[in-house]
Formats: structure tokens, sequence, C-alpha cells
């Protein structure tokens, strides 16, 4: 792989070194990019390799069981690729699969490893910002519809109110570069107004959907100033590096080269053209295929 700007680390370990535990990043697609951009910018040292399954996606609108079958393959395969740790960096994912994988599948296909997601962190950061216990979420449908955000953030704090807000046309409108287009601003804002529709107290809305902070211009554009926007990049970055503070049995084994690999489950031309955007740099994927001998 090659990264031409923004982000110059190692792709191969240098002479002697060896990778023997990377930390895996796993999306449906590409969104999850938006989420490595910031891990690796936080912490630069350690070895990642990322996996989208593009062949697959979009897992928005897809059910719990096939959901939940999809992200074991890949995260087995992400263990399989020497990992020690694996982010489910998709909201969708992490809404539908994490807990299931966590607490059935990991004694079997990785012991002693960890896989980890994104909706417990925003979550705690949310309840953390909000001053009127208002929370808006906007999400795929599948993240709304298993209510995770709502359950997370009710069981640490019990006051808060959560509105949500399916999005589904916005990941569409981002991969095929809709972005700076007036169908964009129609579709951000009809949401935005959904939303805030079911509360007008919301003071702190999660961007629970990796492809959303591409659309980030677009959504303070109908939000109004006072209300705190949560981009996830960030904050999965800051409870990775106390995660990895915390859990010294785990960070030990994890190799500290600074390589990156990423890997996409379909073509990886429609893949690093689309990535590009997302990575703010050349991406040159390699293809794994999954389910396929
Ligand atoms: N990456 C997914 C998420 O964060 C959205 C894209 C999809 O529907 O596959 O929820």
């Amino acid at each position: 792989m090659t990264i031409k700007k923004a982000i110059t680390l190692p792709t191969s370990p240098p002479l002697g070194r060896k990778k023997m535990g990377c930390i895996g990043i796993f999306d449906s697609g590409i969104g999850g990019l938006t989420v490595l951009k910031e891990i690796v910018k936080k912490l630069p040292r350690y070895d990642y390799v990322y996996l989208g399954d593009s062949a697959r996606a979009p897992y928005g609108t897809r059910s719990f069981e096939t959901v939940y079958q999809y992200t074991l393959e890949c995260v087995t395969k992400l263990f399989e690729m020497n990992c020690r740790l694996v982010i489910l960096a998709c909201n969708t994912a992490s809404a539908k699969a994490l807990r299931n994988i966590q607490q059935l599948d990991m004694e079997r296909i990785a012991p002693g490893k960890r896989v980890l997601g994104v909706i417990r962190p925003t979550s705690e950061r949310a309840g953390k910002y909000t001053k009127t216990k208002h929370v808006g979420v906007l999400g795929t449908t599948g993240t709304v519809m298993s209510d995770s955000y709502k359950i997370e953030i009710q069981k640490l704090y019990p006051d808060i109110k959560v509105f949500q807000e399916a999005c589904s046309i916005w990941v569409p409108m981002v991969e095929y570069d809709e972005i700076e287009t007036p169908a964009s601003d129609y579709f951000v804002k009809k949401h935005i107004d959904s939303l805030f529709s079911k509360s007008d107290k919301i003071d702190t809305i999660i961007l629970g959907c990796t492809h959303y902070p591409l659309l980030l211009h677009k959504i303070k554009k109908f939000v109004p100033a006072n209300v705190k926007i949560i981009s996830q990049g960030e904050i999965v970055a800051d409870s990775l590096a106390d995660y990895l503070k915390r859990h010294a049995e785990i960070e030990s084994k994890c190799s500290k080269v600074g390589s990156l690999d990423f890997y996409t489950t379909d073509s990886t031309l429609s893949f690093d053209k689309v990535a590009g955007r997302f990575w703010g740099a050349d991406i040159k994927s390699k293809q794994l295929l999954i389910n396929r001998k």
C-alpha cells in the first residue's frame, strides 16, 4: 500500500523488526477510515490492519443475524491476520454484533484477545457534554432500530433522554460523492429537522455512523450553533489509548512498527477511489476474499 500525503507511516516493518500483533480496525466499508485516521494520529507507533467489507456493504439496512454473521467472519479473519485487538469502527456492527461476539465467540476464535466497539465510548462522552439532558443520535436504520445508543446512554446516565433519527440516504450520498450538491442540503436538512421535531431541547448530537463526519460542514448549517456535534474518531482514539494504558497484557503484545495495511472484500479499484476522500490521501488496498476458497 502507498500513502502519498498527510499521514506518512511505513507500510511494512523495517528490517529486523517484525509485526507480532496488529490492531485491527473493522468497518462495513470505507467509513471506518474516519475513525482509523484519528487513531493513527493519536497512536502512530502501533501496527494497524484495516478491513472494509465493501462486498457486502451497506450493513445499515441488514438484519441482526446477517450483520452478526458478516462481522464475525471479518473479525475472525483479522485475528487470523495476527491482530491482538480488533475495534469494530462500524456503529451498525457494534450495535448488532459486538455483544454476541464478545460473549459467544471470542473464547473460541481468539482466546486472550479482545474486540471492542464504538458505542460505549461515544455514549460516555455524550453524557458528559449535555446540559439539557436531551441527546440526539443520527445513525443508520440498523443502529437506530437496535436502540443501542439509547440503552447504553441510559445505563450510564438514567436521567438523559435520547432521541434518534435514521438517516439512511446519507451513506450513499457520501459514497457517491454527492456531498456538495443541493440534494445533499435537502436530505441533511430533512433529517436534522426531523430530529429536532422530536425535541427542541437537544444540545448534543452524536454522529453515530462512520460516514457522517464527511457531512459535518453540511450538518452544521442546519443545527443551532449552541448544539455540540460529536464525531467519533477522536473519542474512539482517546478510548483506545486509555484502554491500552489500562491493559498492559494486551498492549505489551501489540507490535510498534507503525505500519498500516488496508484490505477490502471487494474491488480494490473502487475502494481506493472512494477511500482516498475519507483518508485525505491516496490509499492502495489489497483484496481479501471472505468465504471464498
Ligand atoms: N459504517 C456504518 C456505520 O458506522 C455505516 C455504513 C453501512 O450501512 O454499512 O454504521
